[in-house]
């Protein structure tokens, strides 16, 4: 809960203190007073227990509410409070805002060629190893592995970027002189706020290590994709066989674990990734990456752990990327929606296993499998075997299935794969082909067999004759598998349901079944019994996702070290593209649709363009008080959370949709509109000409003035206007089209959305246009 701004005149001292003594029920509150304004992290921190100290009745009692003081970059802190006691600190002059801390989840070798950056072909230049090494990368997830080939050193790594604060500390079964080298140059964990919650660290309840240790996969996963070395002729069991890397082989690693092991997968309290933020920007990380977060119902952006780290890594020029989310594909989930960061959907990629189901007359049927063995039984309907021909552990019939192939309906049920699989394996079956509506290429890892096959084709199988006998062939892997990419059906979808003004996602990346380092003493699937050990193994999600856009951030901070995190971000979006190998439009996983931006955001990343995207939409701090002031902080606030001294919000608010994003958002055009943009010249020519191509959003008008912008050595930077207006009666749908730059050679896209929203004037004769 936030409480921020409440006004308590009129209620008297003592009704307050009787509040505060009456309510024992505490929680976790950060009390968040804005950046840090001196070099004294002593003194913040006896500042901090001095203003605790001021809703309790002893300093003593304060110690031990206190869980954190943030006190290098940002300046607050964590403590256990009750409601009285949080609602007078967020009253206390100076409190920018007092919330309760929540618990965020985690958003659980081929790809890279597949967005063309290709370091095996020698054609072009090898962009991923020519950057990187001057970057640092800081990874807040569950800790790492560190004996993976994925943080080895990359041959002729120089040493350590000398800024470089952070360090390796010591934890269970982490000894940093053995696993810390020059890829792996930072490991530090954050346990005190999960402690404080849930109690001890229990390894008779699930297992963990306290330490930056792994135990989950999932950190070791993303930091893999992310920056993981070079490692030749990895594989899950011969399928995707290749070369895995990161996005940045060159560049370092820095760990923070901030998710632990927990009965729900991977949980991470928000005081303790506040206390990463603090740390990581302070040990002089360049890109965070952050694949966990919170659906809606979202809070304020300074109620809001990541929302604050994130601003504060923006003023330090520090990028951070999040994922979007997997709460797709229902519109608005979309969480991590903040200005200042990059949020990132997941996309499919050209990579597919097809199995083969065959028939003794050399007839065959095609699914998606992870099959490694050959596999051959009869074909068993599970009406023979299960109640109602459910597949579904209560409605087993206890009759084994031995030596048969069992065909089930997801419809029938329902029933999902993972229940489909647990019931088959329980009938003891040979294998399972799992028949779904529509063929989802989630040949996701599992300990039993499985078949993923679409319904024309299971339908024919449910007609063959009871009995027929198939074999299924061990799975291959195929390249160039259309449509691709897709955007995946569990990629969180935009609009932002707290600032539609901002488009979100920003963009799209490879999700789906991603290759990537994996603790060996992990199990690959989620059975509980499957004993396996892998190195390498599959994942899918937006958590996925987001270390391929933050192995590209590295890569790009590398190539262009002034480049701002808004410049980055620009340069990804304007040369994201939207159509897939086949050159239509993206569609979607699952549907027969095309995406739109609320699915891709501009769309999906381009690596090489974005090395070189002509024009950027920049932005700076500045850009961001101005949307604070819209959004209703004071003066007074704003300067205590930036860092330079004097802010100042103007006396007519600036709308949010001039706020110099590289997308255009209108969530409520209801009359004509104008809007303003502002454009740097970052391409080799200092003098070119840059014209505008629009493709108008059904039912609005769109005019982009001047249509030529020319910009000289002596005017890098130039400004440009859209007039949108609204030319159909509607009460609200979002339409969408696009305004391109292009000087001939680049090409500077920018979506745009707009809802037209002409309620107000409904029955009038004279509508606005
Ligand atoms: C750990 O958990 C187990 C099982 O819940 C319990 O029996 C044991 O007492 C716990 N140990 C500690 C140190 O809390
Ligand atoms: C299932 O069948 C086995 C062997 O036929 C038998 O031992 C067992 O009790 C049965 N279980 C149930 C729940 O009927
Ligand atoms: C498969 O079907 C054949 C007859 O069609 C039968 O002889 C054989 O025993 C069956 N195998 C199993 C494992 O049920
Ligand atoms: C399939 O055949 C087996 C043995 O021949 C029989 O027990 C079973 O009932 C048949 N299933 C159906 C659905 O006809
Ligand atoms: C449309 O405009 C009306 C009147 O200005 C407003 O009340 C309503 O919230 C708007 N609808 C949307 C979807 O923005």
């Amino acid at each position: 809960m936030a409480i921020a701004f409440q006004s308590f005149w009129g209620i008297s001292l003592s009704f307050l203190l009787h509040f505060i003594r009456s309510e024992s029920n505490t929680h976790v509150y950060i009390v968040y007073l804005g950046g840090v304004h001196n070099h004294d992290p002593v003194l913040t921190s006896e500042n901090h227990l001095q203003l605790l100290t001021s809703v309790f009745q002893s300093k003593e009692e304060a110690k031990q509410a206190m869980i954190y003081s943030y006190k290098h970059v940002l300046s607050g802190f964590a403590a256990t409070l009750n409601e009285g006691q949080a609602t007078i600190l967020a009253n206390t002059k100076g409190v920018i805002s007092v919330f309760e801390s929540k618990t965020l989840q985690l958003h659980t070798t081929r790809s890279w060629d597949f967005m063309g950056l290709n370091v095996d072909q020698h054609k072009g230049f090898p962009l991923q190893l020519a950057y990187g090494d001057d970057i640092i990368v800081g990874l807040f997830d569950s800790g790492v592995w560190p004996e993976s080939a994925s943080f080895r050193e990359e041959p002729g790594m120089g040493p350590v970027p000398k800024h470089w604060k952070g360090k390796c500390v010591a934890g269970e079964e982490f000894n940093p002189k053995k696993v810390c080298n020059k890829k792996l140059i930072g490991a530090k964990y954050y346990l005190t706020g999960y402690e404080r919650r849930f109690g001890k660290i229990n390894r008779t309840r699930t297992p963990e290590y306290v330490s930056a240790r792994d135990v989950l996969g999932h950190g070791t996963h993303t930091a893999s994709t992310a920056v993981g070395s070079r490692a030749k002729d990895v594989s899950y069991s011969g399928l995707a066989r290749g070369t895995a890397r990161g996005g940045a082989p060159r560049a370092r690693l820095a760990v923070y674990k901030v998710c632990w092991n927990s009965n729900f997968g991977g949980t991470c309290t928000e005081e303790d990734t506040l206390a990463a933020f603090d740390e990581a920007l302070h040990d002089g990380v360049h890109v965070i990456s952050a694949s966990f977060g919170k659906g809606p119902p979202l809070r304020q952006f300074f109620a809001s752990s990541s929302d604050i780290g994130s601003f504060h890594a923006m003023q330090l020029g520090v990028s951070v990327v999040f994922s979007a989310g997997n709460n797709g594909p229902d519109p608005s989930l979309v969480g991590n929606i903040n200005p200042w960061s990059i949020c990132v959907a997941a996309s499919t990629v050209d990579r597919s296993f097809p199995t083969k189901i065959l028939l003794e007359d050399g007839s065959f049927f095609l699914g998606e499998g992870l099959i490694t063995n050959h596999i051959s039984g009869n074909l068993s309907r599970a009406r023979s075997y299960f109640f109602g021909g459910i597949c579904r552990t209560s409605n087993w019939k206890n009759v084994s299935a031995s030596g048969n192939i069992l065909l089930c309906f997801s419809t029938d049920g329902p029933v999902s794969s993972y229940e489909a699989e647990f019931a088959a394996r329980e009938a003891k079956a040979a294998a399972v082909i799992f028949v779904e509506p529509l063929t989802r290429p989630i040949a996701a890892v599992s300990i039993f067999p499985i078949i993923h096959i679409d319904i024309i084709q299971g339908m024919k199988l449910l007609l063959l004759p009871n009995s027929t006998k198939v074999q299924i062939l061990p799975s291959k892997t195929a390249f160039k598998r259309s449509p691709a990419p897709m955007v995946a059906d569990f990629s969180s979808r935009g609009p932002s349901s707290i600032s539609p003004d901002f488009l979100k996602p920003d963009i799209t990346a490879p999700g789906v079944n991603m290759l990537a380092a994996w603790p060996p003493n992990i199990p690959p699937s989620m059975f509980p019994d499957d004993e396996r050990q892998v190195h390498w193994n599959f994942q899918s999600g937006t958590s996925m996702s987001c270390p391929h856009v933050s192995g590209i951030v590295a890569l790009l901070k590398s190539a262009h070290p002034n480049w701002s995190p808004a410049a980055i971000r620009s340069a990804l979006m304007t040369t994201a593209y939207t159509k897939d190998i086949n050159g239509d439009d993206i569609s979607v996983e699952a549907t027969t649709k095309l995406s739109d931006p609320f699915d891709i955001g501009a769309g999906h990343i381009n690596p090489v363009q974005a090395f070189d995207p002509g024009l950027v939409y920049d932005m700076t701090t500045r850009d961001y008080v101005l949307f604070l002031c819209n959004i209703g902080y004071s003066e007074e606030q704003i300067q205590a959370i930036v860092s330079y001294p004097s802010t100042t919000c103007p006396d007519r608010t600036e709308p949010n949709w001039n706020i110099n994003y590289p997308s255009i958002t209108v969530s409520s055009l209801t009359c004509t509109t104008t809007i303003k943009r502002t454009v740097h010249n970052v391409g080799h020519m200092k003098t070119a000409m840059y014209f505008a191509s629009i493709v108008s959003p059904n039912g609005v008008e769109v005019v982009v003035w001047p249509r030529i912008l020319m910009f000289t050595p002596f005017k890098e930077e130039m400004t440009y206007f859209v007039t949108l207006k609204p030319v159909k009666m509607s009460e609200g749908r979002f339409d969408f089209g696009w305004i391109t730059w292009s000087d001939g050679f680049h090409q500077v896209r920018s979506p745009l959305v707009v809802q037209v929203n002409t309620t107000g004037i409904v029955g009038s004769n004279n509508m606005a246009y």
